[in-house]
């Protein structure tokens, strides 16, 4: 959702490459995968703003710029917006600028008392040009910034958030404090890039990756003002805190196609590698099992009673993967609770219960909350999260990071199999913390991760057969998914994708509830995709699903029987069978995941859809 990058530099440097507008342009064009419907920059003019804004693309606003063009300043701010209050329209556009031309503020989140302080603020004579909560939040900026702050935008702004309810990020730029961009959040994404002579803010470090690997995490309820050599982080009550720092461990050209048609398709290719550098770094000397991020307390681990993962969407799918092994290893009892879900029920959670808060982004909105709940009920959070300096780590006990790299697909792909992993570290973890598993046990688990990325490479290397299906597939009007145990989740993934992406219906269901309603979908022609357990797991199970892909074909559907090397009975009953490389039980969901996702982007790219953008979509889903 709404992308925001900063930018101060320094006057009088010889050979400088860029001005304000170059990083922010840049910034927002790194920030695009978030999601939105509109874009917009602000820069100092002198004693005024100089603004353009537009709604569509970030291409629409160059186009703008070509026309109108803005000055070679050294302090700006810019914004991608995805709307709430407000169509997205050039008028709701960010940036919002008051004061007679000299403040400018975007804004990301939702300020949800904006109703009541406009209505004080039309009453006393202020008038508005949009529909929006931020103007309202730039216009009591400006009324504080005249007024009690005296011409302190510092000040301006924690007067100004002390009256705000709910969650946003402000950033903001005043002709008369030229050098320096005040920003505040609460609940809401906002990291510090460290330049020389040259600072930088963003939504997240993709804003200012260009130009910095140096960045500074904030806390929640912080105010940070950034001049070109500085910068001082204070809390709403104007007390001096502290920033985060650490280093960004990609670089540009993670962020970067390379080559390949579209960052969906470059992030299904990463997967072996997503898989690896999470595992990376794990044991000890003498080959035990490490998380050193795991900063809770041992004894409070070996008491848990109770595991509760929360995520939205792909990251509750790999949730839902990860509770077969948790319990199977742990012997925990492991509920998954889709996070906006969570809250509202009233869940039985207290000291004993371990939550685990998976997400890629580490900002949805959603997960955030139920971290807060969880942790206001006495529950210990890990989060496992692949973006360093974004809310749900820093609002969690601790974090077991994957290392997929930026995800910047809509459509999430390699941080589905990074959370899986990652998650299995936990439950191996937990295992070994509490002896549910001997070391020699833990080890060959281990061993068996360690093999998958070879694996998941295997699958890929076979993307064409599936990429013809999918192609050949295009005018499909539904496809279904069947899966049992861990292949269960999989399926309702295989069909998250084809929805988000494809815009076709797509059901997941368990195999085995097949005979309970869904078999009555299946007509002639109807596509069915059914992964299969492997014979070697539990053997029951690879029979009882073979029969499913039985009853469908006898009913007309065409089958896609995703199904391990060797195993030879579903052979007669499929229509197209996808092979996997043999793996045990637990780790199948690595690879019979990755045709499903192949597939969805063949299909959706044959329909001719941007599959890195899809309609109504954002990346970040930073409002709940
Ligand atoms: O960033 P998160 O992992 O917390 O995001 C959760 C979901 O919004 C996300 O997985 C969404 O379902 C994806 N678009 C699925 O591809």
């Amino acid at each position: 959702m709404c992308g925001i990058v900063g930018y101060v530099g320094l006057p009088d440097q010889p050979n400088r490459s860029h001005f304000a507008l170059d990083v922010i342009l840049e910034g927002l064009r790194r920030l695009e995968y978030r999601g939105y419907d509109s874009a917009g920059v602000a820069v100092v003019d002198g004693d005024s703003i100089g603004f353009r804004k537009r709604a569509g693309k970030v291409a629409a606003l160059d186009e703008v710029l070509a026309v109108q063009p803005l000055p070679d300043s050294l302090v700006g701010i810019g914004h991608t917006r995805w709307a709430t209050h407000g169509g997205p329209t050039d008028a709701n556009a960010h940036p919002h600028v008051v004061d007679g031309g000299k403040l400018a503020v975007v804004h990301n989140g939702i300020v949800e008392n904006y109703s009541e302080l406009r209505k004080t603020l039309v009453a006393r004579g202020y008038e508005f040009a949009s529909e929006t909560d931020t103007e309202v939040a730039a216009t009591l900026l400006a009324d504080h910034f005249n007024t009690d702050a005296a011409g302190d935008l510092t000040k301006a702004m924690q007067l100004t958030c002390q009256q705000l309810e709910g969650a946003f990020t402000l950033l903001a730029i005043h002709a008369s404090a030229p050098d320096r961009i005040v920003a505040a959040r609460r609940n809401s994404p906002l990291v510090i890039g460290l330049g020389e002579n040259e600072n930088f803010l963003g939504s997240d470090v993709s804003g200012f990756i260009d130009h910095t690997k140096q960045a500074v995490e904030m806390g929640n309820d912080q105010i940070v003002t950034i001049t070109a050599t500085d910068y001082e982080i204070i809390d709403f009550s104007g007390n001096p805190a502290e920033g985060s720092p650490f280093t960004v461990t990609w670089d540009a050209a993670a962020a970067e196609k390379e080559g390949f048609d579209s960052f969906m398709d470059k992030e299904i290719h990463d997967q072996p590698a997503a898989v690896r550098d999470t595992l990376l770094g794990r044991l000890d000397d003498e080959g035990h099992l490490v998380l050193d991020e795991l900063r809770i307390d041992e004894s409070v681990l070996r008491q848990v009673d109770k595991i509760v993962i929360v995520a939205c969407g792909t990251a509750a799918y790999a949730g839902h993967v990860a509770r077969y092994a948790i319990e199977h290893w742990c012997r925990i009892p492991c509920e998954v609770e889709l996070a906006h879900e969570f809250r509202y029920r009233d869940p039985i959670v207290n000291e004993k219960t371990l939550v685990v808060a998976l997400s890629q982004s580490g900002e949805t909105m959603d997960t955030v909350m139920a971290v807060q709940h969880a942790r206001e009920q006495g529950a210990k959070v890990v989060a496992i999260c692949n973006t360093n300096g974004s809310s749900i780590p820093r609002e969690s006990d601790a974090c077991i990071y994957t290392h997929a790299g930026p995800e910047i697909a809509v459509a999430s792909t390699k941080a589905f199999l990074a959370q899986i992993t990652a998650a299995y570290l936990l439950g191996l973890y937990l295992a070994q913390l509490r002896g549910n598993k001997f070391s020699d046990e833990i080890r060959q688990i281990l061993e068996e991760l360690a093999a998958m990325p070879e694996k998941i490479q295997e699958v890929i290397d076979n993307e064409e057969q599936v990429k013809a299906l999918g192609t050949e597939m295009a005018n499909a009007s539904s496809v279904l998914f069947l899966g049992r145990h861990v292949g269960y989740p999989v399926a309702l993934e295989g069909a998250l994708k084809l929805k988000e992406i494809a815009y076709i219906h797509a059901e997941g269901f368990a195999a085995g509830e097949l005979k309970h309603g869904p078999i009555a979908l299946v007509e002639e022609g109807q596509p069915v995709f059914v992964i299969v357990p492997s014979p070697n797991g539990r053997n029951q199970l690879h029979s009882k699903v073979v029969s499913n892909i039985q009853e469908i074909r006898a009913r007309g559907a065409i089958t896609l029987v995703i199904a391990e090397e060797g195993d030879t009975a579903v052979d007669e009953h499929a229509n197209h069978v996808i092979r996997v490389p043999k793996a045990p039980t637990l780790m199948q969901p690595l690879l019979a995941t990755v045709p499903l996702q192949i597939f969805a982007c063949a299909l959706a790219t044959a329909k001719g859809y941007d599959v890195d953008k899809p309609r109504n979509l954002a990346k970040s889903v930073t409002v709940e």
